[in-house]
């Protein structure tokens, strides 16, 4: 039986209530499809900030390194900063481990309510990929003149070679393994002079290496009223950093709700682990009331099961989260318009992949 040592990070907020979830629907795959796993669990959060002034400790990367994959729920919380949350664990892990994709899948699953009219499952159907190592998230730049009529900032964006082509080169690479004909790039070259002219320049070229699909680019700004007058036209959405961020929460939120919008950083190389968590943040609104939504969590745990080279438990688990959702009687959360409870919906879809 193969088995897989997973590091599992709950985090904050209503991570620490739909991460129980996923592990007793991965429990229920393992079970079903002949997968052991391993959970080793780490307190790493805002509240460990607030004891330590750490969020991991300083060996963090290195204990997790040897793990075949991260579980992650969510971090930030009110209290501290969300620069110093997201910097302090979540972006080191991210590039400690090259994690350079972030893939983000957008589906009208059966039983949610899109705000946008006359589309059904199987319309809304298409994938975010956003790089996730560079670009606008960068610690480059200052601040002078502090408290001064002449303050000012500076904050640097990056766009390397590298880092621009391996992305492209993944979305290409992703759309034919998975038969989609369109990639589509998510620019603002007319407003943004170096970066952005060059993020063109590159995606042409390597549109070139891929001449059986076919290519476009949108300036974001048109691109975002097109997810929502036209989300039947897209297949494979690429981004920088920041456009591929904002493009993934829009999406779901086209669908009806981020509750269940999964995601994977991937090192497509495999030299490190990738880790995997709901786009979702940790929802300070409603943590502690036992009614956030777990399907982001659980489809993350999916996507975690087809890195590791078990899709047939993947696919197990999210054809029971569409068995569930599309069932006249299911539990539904109060953002899908229900009144179930996170282990209510949880349980059922654990309780369909046990039977699948
Ligand atoms: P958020 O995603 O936590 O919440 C946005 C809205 O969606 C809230 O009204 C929330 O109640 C709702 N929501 C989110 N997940 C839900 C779920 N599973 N079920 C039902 N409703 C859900 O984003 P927000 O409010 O901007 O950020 C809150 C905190 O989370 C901040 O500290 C932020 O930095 C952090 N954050 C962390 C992320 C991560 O860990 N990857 C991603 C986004 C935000
Ligand atoms: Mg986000």
């Amino acid at each position: 039986m193969e088995r897989f040592e997973i590091a599992v990070i709950p985090g904050d907020g209503i991570g620490n209530e739909v991460m129980p979830e996923a592990l007793r629907v991965l429990e229920a795959a393992g079970s079903r499809y002949g997968v052991e796993f391993a959970f080793r669990e780490f307190d790493w959060s805002c509240e460990r900030y607030k004891r330590t002034g750490r969020m991991m400790p300083e060996d963090g990367i290195e204990q997790l390194r040897g793990h075949d994959a991260i579980l992650l729920g969510a971090v930030g919380y009110p209290g501290v900063p969300d620069h110093v949350s997201l910097w302090g664990l979540l972006i080191p892990i991210r590039r400690e481990f090259d994690q350079y994709v972030n893939l983000r899948p957008v589906r009208l699953l059966p039983g949610l309510t899109p705000p946008v009219r006359d589309v059904s499952p199987g319309d809304i159907d298409f994938w975010v990929v956003r790089e996730n190592s560079e670009g606008e998230y960068s610690m480059l730049g200052g601040r002078q003149g502090e408290g001064t009529p002449g303050e000012m900032v500076m904050q640097a964006s990056v766009f390397t070679r590298r880092g621009t082509d391996r992305i492209l080169r993944y979305a290409f690479e992703f759309a034919r393994r998975n038969r989609r004909s369109l990639v589509t790039s998510a620019t603002k070259s007319n407003g943004i002079y170096h970066s952005m002219p060059y993020w063109d320049e590159r995606f042409r070229a390597i549109a070139e290496e891929y001449p059986d699909l076919s290519a476009e680019q949108e300036h974001i700004d048109i691109l975002t009223a097109k997810f929502v007058l036209r989300p039947r036209h897209f297949d494979v959405v690429v981004g920088s950093n920041l456009f591929g961020d904002i493009l993934s929460d829009l999406g779901p939120g086209v669908t009806g709700t981020i509750g269940v919008a999964p995601s994977a950083n991937i090192d497509p190389e495999r030299r490190h682990p990738s880790m995997f968590e709901p786009v979702h943040g940790s929802a300070p609104d409603i943590a502690g009331r036992g009614v956030a939504n777990p399907v982001g969590q659980i489809w993350s745990a999916a996507m975690m099961l087809d890195h590791l080279g078990a899709p047939e438990a993947g696919a197990g688990v999210l054809a029971a989260v569409e068995s569930v959702l599309a069932s006249t009687a299911a539990p539904l959360t109060p953002d899908l318009g229900g009144t179930a409870r996170t282990g209510d919906l949880g349980g059922a879809i654990a309780a369909a992949v046990a039977d699948g």
